[in-house]
């Protein structure tokens, strides 16, 4: 595996891997790798002939500082990793490399999708994520970039990036990867206590129940449904649940079997944000 921090390096690096013909997949992230990472890592190298791997915890997406903060950060382990699943490239650059001239003032407007769920809870967010990946994208110009469900608003928005971008990157989405017990996946589970940590799997296993709730309850009853199971679980703060169509991630007022409907779920655990979601239709 070779690693490069610098733009310019691993532009003509993967030039002249695509002169040759040569197709890449790619696969951003901010490290702290798992499991979760690690099965798009091995798709995107089952389907490409050159992985590339980014890290970058891209403070601009952050609207919390000291989430930033506490973001868990190890290099070293991550290339491990890495090259264990057989990772081409790793692009690790440092902030002064990916934004030269400070923060950016770029804005995006994704639409509808962008002031729901996790953008209206956590503004700039998205605006963040758009810069970081538009840039990415035009330093790796990938064939295929692979994006998990675990953040599905995420995923819609990038979709919508390669639209009003005109870029000729194809996204494929993963699904989700979960623990044993069925926790999603993340970096942030880390820093959960022994205690906490014991106890979130009732975030996954409420939205089995919410998702297998569907014959017999609306969405509205769904929610509340959700909500009060919740109540006396005091360690628990839900931030929402949201049940939103899968394309334009609105508000589901109905079940209808033409439209793909998910369930989603914010929640703070200690002080840990979780997201996870679940497919109802
Ligand atoms: P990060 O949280 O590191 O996630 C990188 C990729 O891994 C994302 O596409 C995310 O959806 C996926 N992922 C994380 N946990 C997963 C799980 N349990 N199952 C399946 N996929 C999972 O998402 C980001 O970084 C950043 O916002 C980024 C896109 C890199 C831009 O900075």
């Amino acid at each position: 595996m070779i690693t490069f921090s610098k733009i310019v390096d691993t532009q003509t690096f993967l030039y002249q891997q695509k002169t040759n013909g040569l197709k890449i997949g790619f696969v951003p992230t901010m490290g702290a790798l798992h499991e979760g990472h690690l099965e798009l890592m091995r798709r995107a190298k089952q389907e490409n002939d050159i992985l590339v791997a980014s890290i970058f915890v891209n403070p601009i997406q952050f609207n919390n500082k000291e989430d930033l903060k506490k973001y868990p950060r190890n290099l070293n382990r991550d290339a491990e990793l890495l090259k264990s699943v057989g990772c081409d490239v790793l692009f690790a650059p440092d902030t002064k490399e990916m934004y030269p001239e400070g923060q950016i003032s770029k804005s995006y407007d994704f639409g509808d999708i962008e002031h729901v769920m996790e953008g209206s809870s956590r503004p700039g967010h998205f605006n963040g994520v758009g810069v970081v990946v538009s840039r990415l994208f035009e330093i790796c110009i990938p064939h295929n970039a692979y994006f998990g469900e675990k953040d599905f608003q995420q995923l819609a928005i990038i979709k919508k990036l390669v639209d009003i971008e005109n870029t000729r990157v194809n996204i494929v989405p993963c699904a989700i990867v979960r623990e044993a017990d069925g926790l999603a996946m993340s970096s942030r589970n880390v820093r959960l206590t022994d205690h906490e940590r014991e106890i979130a799997p009732f975030i996954y296993q409420t939205l089995k129940m919410a998702k297998s709730s569907k014959d017999t309850l609306c969405p509205k009853k769904m929610k509340a449904f959700v909500l009060e199971n919740f109540i006396d679980k005091t360690e628990f703060n839900v931030e929402y649940f949201e049940i939103a169509d899968d394309t334009n991630l609105q508000p589901v007022k109905q079940w209808n079997e033409e439209v793909g409907s998910l369930g989603f779920i914010a929640v703070k655990l200690g002080k840990v944000r979780l997201i996870d979601n679940i497919r109802i239709i």
